[in-house]
């Protein structure tokens, strides 16, 4: 066992003394939260905060007056009755949501492409229930404006009306969200009213149905012939009967995606159906080349983070590898006090 001789415990005093004074103070007012949003950078870029001891995300206030209306099921309506696009992404995390929502996206959807784009599976039907509510609640941490619309994953509202709304239930009751999504046009109609007469508002998704995956041979674009426009159509008119708030068009002809928009008395919102659609959806990973492919057809890459990313990781490695960071500047110090308590403890240690 080590021996405490009389120097060492006032070492360990004059440190005790030292820690307690260093406390972090009381939290700022709740004002002061919102006003400092980019604390990491401009540390990060000079080191504006004196003592940050945590690299924590700055929370949203909690209790401040919104100061923008949220938007709602009925938003997206007045939006398509006065032939303003609604505009939508997905989000699956605390940081891209917020970047999302004060952006002022209109709607955001934790999609269940959140299987491929973050959890790294092959395709959206392994994603679970708990995962789905896990991501949702990160998400409606961070949302203010945006209307949040969660994703019913693949085996979630198959087996039974009951069991799929007590799910849905669980989206709305405990993680946050203002609407579910589902796969599936006529075959859902019976749900959609059910879940609708449960107040939970939905939104439908018909054609390219990646849960269908399977079933449709790959993922391939649909509605091509009459009879499948036919067929769409019809199901886009019992998802609207049944109740739906809006419909999501996946993965159809321009001309398809036109004439269900045109018929719908209730928002359609497109992703690879042409620009006809009341609005449009893509998935956050496929605007910044976060998908480790190339883009399909019908997205557009705003931005490159995967380079980005990169740029910076490979920087960073290298400073850490040629002994450049940390700095001297980047380090905590002992007080003169301490230091030379620590030097008449010990003045054979080495000084640093
Ligand atoms: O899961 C998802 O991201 C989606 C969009 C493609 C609409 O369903």
């Amino acid at each position: 066992m080590a021996q405490h001789t009389p120097s060492h415990s006032s070492l360990v005093t004059v440190l005790s003394r030292q820690a307690l004074r260093s406390r972090s103070p009381p939290h700022p007012p709740a004002h002061a939260y919102t006003k400092n949003v980019s604390g990491c950078i401009r540390t990060y870029l000079g080191g504006a905060a004196l003592e940050k001891t945590m690299s924590v995300t700055q929370l949203r206030a909690r209790g401040v007056p919104q100061p923008v209306p949220r938007v709602t099921a009925d938003t997206l309506l007045q939006k398509k009755l006065s032939s303003h696009p609604i505009t939508a992404i997905t989000a699956y995390d605390y940081p891209t949501a917020r970047l999302v929502d004060d952006a002022g996206l209109d709607m955001v959807l934790v999609g269940d492409s959140l299987g491929m784009v973050v959890l790294g599976y092959e395709n959206t039907l392994p994603v679970t229930l708990e995962e789905m509510l896990h991501h949702t609640r990160a998400v409606a941490r961070a949302l203010r404006r945006a209307f949040l619309v969660a994703d019913m994953p693949y085996g979630s509202y198959h087996a039974s009306i009951d069991d799929a709304t007590r799910n849905a239930l669980r989206f709305i009751k405990d993680a946050g969200a203002q609407a579910v999504k589902i796969e599936g046009g006529s075959q859902r109609a019976e749900l959609v009213r059910r879940l609708t007469e449960a107040e939970i508002p939905v939104v439908g998704h018909i054609g390219l149905t990646p849960q269908s995956v399977h079933s449709m041979g790959g993922y391939r674009v649909q509605g091509k012939t009459l009879a499948a426009m036919d067929r769409l159509a019809a199901d886009a008119q019992a998802l609207e009967d049944a109740g739906a708030v809006a419909i999501v068009l996946e993965g159809i002809p321009r001309e398809l995606a036109a004439r269900i928009t045109h018929q719908a008395a209730v928002p359609t919102i497109g992703i690879g159906a042409g620009p006809d659609c009341d609005g449009q959806i893509l998935v956050f990973h496929d605007l910044f080349n976060l998908t480790f492919s190339p883009p399909t057809k019908f997205t557009r890459q705003y931005a490159d983070a995967a380079a980005f990313f990169t740029s910076a990781l490979t920087q960073y490695r290298d400073d850490v590898a040629q002994h450049r960071f940390p700095t001297d500047a980047e380090s905590y110090h002992l007080s003169r006090e301490v230091q030379s308590a620590v030097a008449t403890a010990h003045p054979r240690a080495r000084k640093a």
